[in-house]
């Protein structure tokens, strides 16, 4: 009897690339993917913890299956991810949710297979939470479903410690993958006809620390010189480790995508210092300078918090400076959100809800503005575009250029998969509207 699975993925695209590996233990097993969660055997969901608003929608969906398992008893629900990582959470969560069958965290995610085959030798439910054990998760067979894009991890962890992110301490300390082991994965998926690669970790740029292995832009250089038509991302960049070399490899490998995700969080220094992040917003104009000075065409896209406790007025207009100077192609907008056992969650002067929704409306308005005005300078010209995806809404196909927006095209044949030269006839907002030339 055919078999079905259903993963909910919440948080970043680290996020969504583990699910992939969790639905490729589960096609092993016999499992088909399916749409309807009422139709399938196995539920997973995979958490994240990085803001409160992600937490509370697991939590949500997590409590809205109760009565869908009362009524199919032999459905299985595993919760995994960074949600239950944190210390006494998992707990927690079986306590919530007693009907949860599986819980399982970040570290043992290579694990699930196991505890899902334990699950149905028992009764009683499988909580198994382990701590960072310096993992390095090698020979997982993801089950990838954003075809033609594909993610390889090439670090895990993080080391920085900004003083309101939760990330070290749900995933461990930072390591690297060896090269010789992201080589010859990124070699099957080019065969296997993956068009634009994206190599992902917390910090790209410090790949490589502490071993005699590849640097960073010595594996970029790498990856860009194997034969065949496909593109290169990473993400994400930590400023403090973005160097002149990396901006010259850019340069010189047409094959990397002229877009840097470099966060910066904050304009103010006093903010960014409070963060912990070990840069001054000089430092960061610095290295942006540097990329333009080699890659003048870079798309530069961020991640921005407001309301970060004891943020003034004055420091939230240092950060609206910032983004005007530096001219952001588009970026990801954050609230603060206090996470239990960082450093910033005990700091004094946290900010009031509604003084953070008033910055991250002004904030939103200005990051649109900006991307409106990159969208207008499109219009007229011919873009290459990766065709990802058919919109069933606009009945168009989509993808991607090389700066990282999106564009909107009528066609007659699927051209999924297919680098696609489209000539920009509108622009509205982030995406584009254009006709296939
Ligand atoms: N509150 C708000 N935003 C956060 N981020 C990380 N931790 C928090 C937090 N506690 C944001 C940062 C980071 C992105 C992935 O998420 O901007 O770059
Ligand atoms: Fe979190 Fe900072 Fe590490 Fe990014 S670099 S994952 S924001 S601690």
């Amino acid at each position: 009897m055919q078999k079905n699975f259903h993963i909910i993925t919440y948080g970043c695209q680290m996020n969504v690339h583990e699910s992939e590996k969790i639905a490729g233990m589960l096609t092993e097993l016999g499992y088909s993917q399916c749409e309807n969660i009422a139709a399938a055997d196995v539920v997973v969901f995979n958490t994240c913890c990085i803001r409160e608003n992600a937490e509370n929608h697991a939590f949500g969906n997590i409590g809205m299956l109760k009565k869908l398992k009362s009524s199919k008893r032999d459905m299985i629900i595993a919760v995994g991810g960074c949600l239950p990582q944190q210390m006494g959470k998992a707990d927690n969560l079986h306590e919530k949710f007693p009907y949860v069958d599986i819980i399982f965290g970040t570290h043992n995610l290579h694990k699930f297979k196991e505890y899902l085959l334990l699950k149905q030798t028992r009764r009683k439910s499988v909580i198994k939470i382990e701590d960072d054990a310096g993992i390095i998760f090698e020979d997982d067979k993801p089950f990838r479903t954003s075809y033609p894009n594909a993610w390889v991890n090439i670090t895990y962890g993080c080391n920085n410690f900004c003083s309101y992110c939760i990330v070290p301490y749900v995933r461990g300390r930072e390591r690297s993958r060896k090269s010789e082991n992201i080589l010859a994965e990124i070699r099957n998926l080019i065969k296997d006809g993956y068009k634009e690669i994206t190599l992902l970790g917390q910090n790209v740029n410090s790949y490589g620390n502490g071993t005699n292995d590849l640097s960073f832009p010595e594996l970029l250089e790498k990856i860009a010189a194997m034969d065949g038509k496909f593109r290169l991302r990473f993400m994400t960049s930590h400023p403090k480790d973005f160097s002149e070399e990396l901006a010259k490899v850019i340069a010189e490998n047409p094959k990397i995508c002229r877009q840097v995700h470099l966060p910066v969080q904050s304009g103010s220094d006093t903010i960014l210092k409070a963060m912990n992040r070990k840069y001054t917003s000089a430092d960061y104009l610095k290295k942006i300078e540097i990329l333009k000075k080699y890659v003048p065409d870079c798309a530069v896209t961020t991640d921005l918090i407001v309301g970060f406790p004891g943020e003034t007025e004055e420091d939230f207009k240092a950060t609206l400076e910032l983004v005007n100077r530096v001219d952001y192609s588009s970026a990801f907008t954050f609230v603060y959100s206090r996470r239990n056992g960082t450093v910033a969650a005990s700091m004094p002067d946290q900010i009031p809800e509604e003084v953070s929704k008033d910055r991250i409306i002004r904030l939103v308005e200005l990051v649109n503005t900006l991307t409106r005005e990159h969208s207008k300078k499109y219009v007229g010209k011919t873009v290459e575009v990766l065709c990802e995806g058919y919109d069933d809404k606009k009945k168009m196909y989509l993808g991607r250029d090389e700066y990282g927006r999106m564009g909107y095209f009528e066609n007659d044949k699927d051209v999924i998969g297919e680098f696609v030269d489209i000539k920009i006839t509108n622009a509205n907002g982030v995406s584009l509207i254009g006709e296939k030339v």
